[in-house]
């Protein structure tokens, strides 16, 4: 049996996400857990709220968990269109949504639905990094552009990336890695430059748009950009990352709806999702005003700030999500996370995220972990900037 070889490749090339958390477990059985400070991967470790735990509890013995229809419940699809369009503030009927086994399926689904071979999908470094798997799924070329210097999109450097092949531009606000949120600035800037591009549609990915701090408001991107599409989900919203629950939205003004939704539809079943998960379609849809405890990850935040302040180390303001952008020490962002390794202390290079030159952390772990940690970033510090 041979794999394929583009599999190899990945293999071997690719996640530092997955090849940090395989770290700190190999450390974590040599050492122990209590002596690990873990901060590689964006798993929730906030309880999902009681009403999720509840309704879960009471909805499973009485419904039916057979197939349903590909594109979700009808009632669910109905529920969750008028949440969304609460939130976004465009009409949204249950036909514009679609029903997803998380963000990732949901961002599958839209590609598998929209790429040819060969075309071009803009992603803003940087990106979460299995955008570059999900693009080449489908034969597409991601086509990285780095963000200005607040980790913001910079117009001019998407503008210069659009190409006859382009088809997609992805966002994600509040972003991983940086915890940035884009303003609605470069929303409506992003919208002037696709007027000359009428045949690009923006993926907005906002699993974190919940998960934000000190009064901030995420823009609606469909409200803004009519040839848009939202993808969301539980995972980080109500903690229910292993549950695999979300939605797509698109955007009742996108050209070619109908069309687009079929698209959709069909991709969700011949990828082999089928439909998202039955129970949890029903929960999300008991339970949509829901959310984590957030200011359990503003207060990790605020220590994950004052330590990295106190050794004068610079890093992305977060205004949501649950991660830390940190400058590396020394240049080569590697160095730094060896330094941290010694130190037992996991955390992902920036070039995971098609950034180098950083180091993510993920703040979703207890703030004792990341007390411990403060002695360890410190001297993994010192090392590098001896260098
Ligand atoms: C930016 C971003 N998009 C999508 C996902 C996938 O989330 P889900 O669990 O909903 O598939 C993640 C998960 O970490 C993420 O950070």
């Amino acid at each position: 049996m041979t794999v394929a070889r583009n599999m190899v490749h990945y293999i071997e090339t690719g996640s530092w996400i997955r090849k940090m958390f395989e770290e700190g477990a190999r450390l974590k059985s040599i050492h122990g857990n209590d002596q690990v400070f873990d901060f590689s991967l964006g798993n929730p470790d906030i309880p999902p709220p009681q009403k999720v735990l509840d309704t879960m509890a009471e909805l499973s013995p009485i419904m039916f968990h057979g197939y349903m229809p590909n594109a979700g419940y009808p009632d669910v699809r109905e529920l969750v269109a008028g949440h969304a369009s609460g939130i976004y503030g465009v009409h949204l009927k249950a036909e514009d949504i679609v029903m997803s086994c998380g963000a990732g399926a949901g961002l599958n689904v839209v590609l598998k639905s929209i790429l040819d071979p060969g075309d071009e999908v803009i992603a803003i470094s940087p990106y979460f990094v299995e955008y570059g798997f999900y693009v080449e799924n489908y034969g597409g070329v991601l086509v990285s552009v780095p963000s200005d210097k607040d980790f913001l999109p910079s117009l001019e450097a998407i503008g210069k990336a659009m190409t006859k092949r382009t088809k997609a531009i992805i966002i994600n606000s509040p972003n991983n890695p940086s915890g940035r949120v884009y303003p609605e600035d470069t929303i409506r800037g992003i919208q002037e430059l696709l007027e000359d591009h009428p045949g690009v549609i923006v993926i907005s990915d906002e699993p974190y748009r919940a998960i934000v701090y000190d009064g901030i408001t995420v823009p609606s991107v469909l409200g803004i950009i009519p040839n848009s599409v939202v993808v969301t989900s539980a995972s980080k919203e109500l903690s229910l990352a292993g549950e695999r629950i979300g939605y797509i939205a698109v955007n009742p003004g996108i050209a070619g709806k109908e069309e687009f939704v079929a698209a959709l539809v069909l991709a969700t079943r011949i990828l082999g999702f089928v439909n998202a998960p039955a129970l949890m379609q029903k929960v999300l849809a008991g339970c949509l005003n829901e959310r984590v405890d957030v200011s359990i990850y503003r207060r990790r935040r605020d220590v994950m700030r004052s330590i990295f302040d106190s050794l004068g180390v610079e890093y992305a303001l977060p205004e949501g999500a649950f991660y830390l952008f940190v400058k590396s020490p020394v240049e080569d962002d590697l160095v730094f996370c060896s330094a941290l390794v010694a130190e037992k202390i996991l955390a992902v290079p920036g070039r995971g995220f098609g950034h180098a030159g950083y180091v993510r952390f993920a703040y979703c772990v207890d703030e004792t972990i990341i007390q411990g940690a403060a002695p360890g970033l410190k001297r993994a510090v010192e090392t590098c900037r001896k260098l």
